[in-house]
């Protein structure tokens, strides 16, 4: 079977099971899950119920789609994602957002936790995405393309929707919240960075470092999706800090900032559906 049937496979599955055609997909990132409890008439679909859908290994990720309603606004929310480091394929990575385009969803959102860079940025604080650096050495795209899915070579200028950054701002700001526009640099982990990796990604203008998010944001890019990506800073990147790094600090940081994203996302998604009407 090859990919696009594999694809086609899971999409049938989900429509079979939810209430409301999603409009917005989220995908939530290490110890982010708390935006998924807040979303309405919710159907929990376990990933290893999905055709072809890989399971999530990484701590802190659950596992499961949860569809429902946010406000009025239909959404369907990845909670735990997929990571090149847990093995798979980038192809696998990408999975849900092929199935997210192929269910005709026009909006992604994509959330994560990262290292921060730049001297200005402190654990707890948020980065709106606004370009990113492929440090993964790898491409989701590569291999024969799929033309149903989008072209062979999609622009990335454009790759982070100036409309939904706008909309993030105004709605931070009427939260009273701090955002930082920031540019992620994507390795592919699981170590963290050394020191010098961290100072070279500053030097090429690089604000926060992650593990995750490129990969998709490519995807959904080619499938013509409109991207809007916010980081979580959990600590200071590798070298910045006399002490090493470690991913249960990384996920009780989160546990302490995540409250802060998820009102964000929140207002964010209701002021979208706002605009939608
Ligand atoms: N590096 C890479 N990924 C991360 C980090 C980091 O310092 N913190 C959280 N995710």
């Amino acid at each position: 079977m090859d990919q696009k049937d594999k694809v086609l496979e899971a999409v049938s599955l989900i429509h079979e099971r939810i209430k409301h055609q999603p409009r917005v997909a989220v995908v939530l990132g290490s110890g982010l899950g708390a935006f998924a409890d807040s979303v309405q008439e919710a159907i929990e679909i376990p990933y290893r119920e999905i055709p072809g859908w890989p399971a999530s290994t990484a701590p802190g990720h659950a596992g499961k789609l949860v569809s429902g309603l946010f406000g009025n606004t239909p959404v369907l929310v990845m909670q735990g994602r997929l990571h090149y480091y847990e093995g798979y394929s980038l192809s696998e990575v990408v999975f849900p957002v092929r199935v997210f385009g192929e269910m005709g969803i026009p909006f992604y959102f994509a959330t994560n936790a990262s290292g921060g860079i730049s001297h200005s940025l402190a654990p707890g604080d948020l980065v709106l995405i606004y370009d990113h650096i492929n440090f993964q050495g790898h491409n989701p795209l590569r291999g024969p393309n799929e033309g149903s899915w989008g072209p062979r070579f999609p622009d990335m200028t454009f790759a982070y929707d100036r409309e939904l950054m706008d909309l993030t701002e105004v709605s931070a700001s009427s939260l009273n919240m701090q955002i930082r526009r920031g540019v992620y640099a994507a390795f592919t982990g699981p170590s963290f960075e050394t020191p010098a990796e961290i100072r070279m990604l500053r030097l090429m203008g690089a604000d926060v470092v992650g593990m995750s998010t490129v990969p998709e944001v490519i995807t959904a890019r080619q499938m013509g999706m409109r991207v809007c990506a916010i980081s979580c800073v959990a600590n200071y990147a590798a070298g910045m800090y006399e002490k090493p790094l470690s991913h249960v600090e990384v996920l009780q940081e989160m546990e302490k900032a995540s409250g802060k994203l998820v009102n964000l996302l929140q207002s964010v998604i209701l002021k979208l559906g706002e605009k939608m009407q």
